[in-house]
């Protein structure tokens, strides 16, 4: 076996999550302890996120380093005392924010990404997961579920680093003796420690919560979605799984049920709450993709354990009862609008 690896779930196994502060992270790292993993993160706070995991500091097993993982010195912070698996969620996320900052963007999803790979190769670690997106897959001509092997065709700049670095990696698996594996997410949803209301579901289900006018723009495009529970619980079964079902592959992180419309997202909110919505067919959002999870639930016996149906009154008696009701512009803290420090 190559690189460090204990036995078992957790183990004597010390995880690093670059971005662990984020929206995804922030569960990903209270899932591992749970688990009974080591955690370190490592992490800029790039949206004024501390909240997210100031909860952690002190709890068993958990360990924080603030910076820049594209800066050495902290990254060998970060790497110090037995570091035995990675996974990189940092990034600038999302289409918007990567067209506000593309430099930021490309610096760090591509130029600072690759360096941390090159690091780690001589840094003992046993597996390295890579968290992308399944907006790689652009403006699909069909609605068939597309499988991981399906032609790529970013259309934002977030995607087309996150396809750049996706390909750095496959091509750098023979120059490398740790497992790196390829996540390719499905649109986020859930509750978490820094919340995003700049994801679908949950920008649709607090507007109209809120009473608020929705617009949105071509109804009937297709997306999967995932809760970041399950994301989580996919990150830590790669990481546990045995090497060879994982090492070199790449997977979709999704449920064949959790495919949507637009317009199928509004309906289930409608089940609910009184909606007022405006249909725009502007193509403003060019991305229109059916995935196929069949890869993922064959090979790691993953499923999705929650839906977006069960999600959407969770949310809607959340913001009814003053959670997440703040009037005017939503604070950067509960989404990816400007990033502070970088
Ligand atoms: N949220 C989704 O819907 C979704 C869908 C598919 C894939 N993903 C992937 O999952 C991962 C996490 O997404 P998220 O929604 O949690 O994003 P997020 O923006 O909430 O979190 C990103 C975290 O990375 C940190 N970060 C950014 N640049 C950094 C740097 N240079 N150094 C150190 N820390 C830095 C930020 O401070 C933040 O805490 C990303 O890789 C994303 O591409 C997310």
């Amino acid at each position: 076996m190559a690189g460090r690896e204990g036995a078992g779930p957790g183990g004597n196994r010390h995880v690093l999550v670059v971005g662990g502060a984020g929206y995804v992270g922030s569960v990903l790292v209270r899932e591992l302890l749970a688990k009974g993993w080591r955690v370190r993160v490592l992490d800029r706070l790039i949206y004024g996120n501390e909240r997210s995991i100031e909860g952690l500091i002190g709890e068993a097993g958990f360990s924080f380093v603030g910076g820049d993982f594209g800066d050495a010195a902290a990254l060998d912070r970060a790497l110090a005392g037995g570091i035995t698996d990675v996974a990189l969620l940092a990034s600038l996320v999302g289409d918007p924010i990567s067209k506000k900052y593309p430099d930021i963007t490309r610096r760090v999803n591509v130029t600072a990404s690759e360096a941390l790979f090159e690091r780690l190769r001589a840094s003992g670690i046993g597996r390295f997961v890579f968290t992308s997106t399944c907006s790689n897959y652009g403006r699909s001509a069909t609605d068939d579920p597309l499988a991981e092997d399906a032609p790529l065709d970013p259309r934002s700049i977030y995607a087309e680093t996150k396809v750049a670095f996706e390909q750095f990696l496959l091509g750098s698996l023979a120059r490398t003796d740790f497992a790196v594996t390829v996540l390719r997410i499905a649109t986020a949803y859930g509750i978490s420690h820094r919340m995003r209301f700049d994801l679908t579901v949950s920008e649709f289900v607090r507007s109209l919560a809120l009473g608020r006018k929705l617009t949105v723009y071509d109804k009937d495009t297709w997306r999967p979605y995932c809760h970041v529970k399950d994301i989580s619980r996919a990150v830590i079964s790669v990481l546990e799984a045995p090497r060879d079902r994982v090492a070199g592959e790449v997977f979709n992180v999704g449920d064949d049920r959790e495919n949507f419309t637009k317009q199928m997202i509004v309906d289930l909110v409608a089940r609910h709450i009184p909606t007022q919505v405006e249909y725009m067919s502007g193509d403003k959002d060019p991305r229109n993709y059916r995935v196929s999870f069949a890869k993922i639930r064959s090979r790691l016996g993953f499923e999705a354990s929650r839906l977006v149906s069960g999600y959407v009154p969770e949310l809607v008696d959340a913001v009814r009862n003053g959670l997440y009701a703040t009037d005017g512009p939503t604070p950067s803290y509960y989404g990816n609008h400007d990033v502070q420090g970088l």
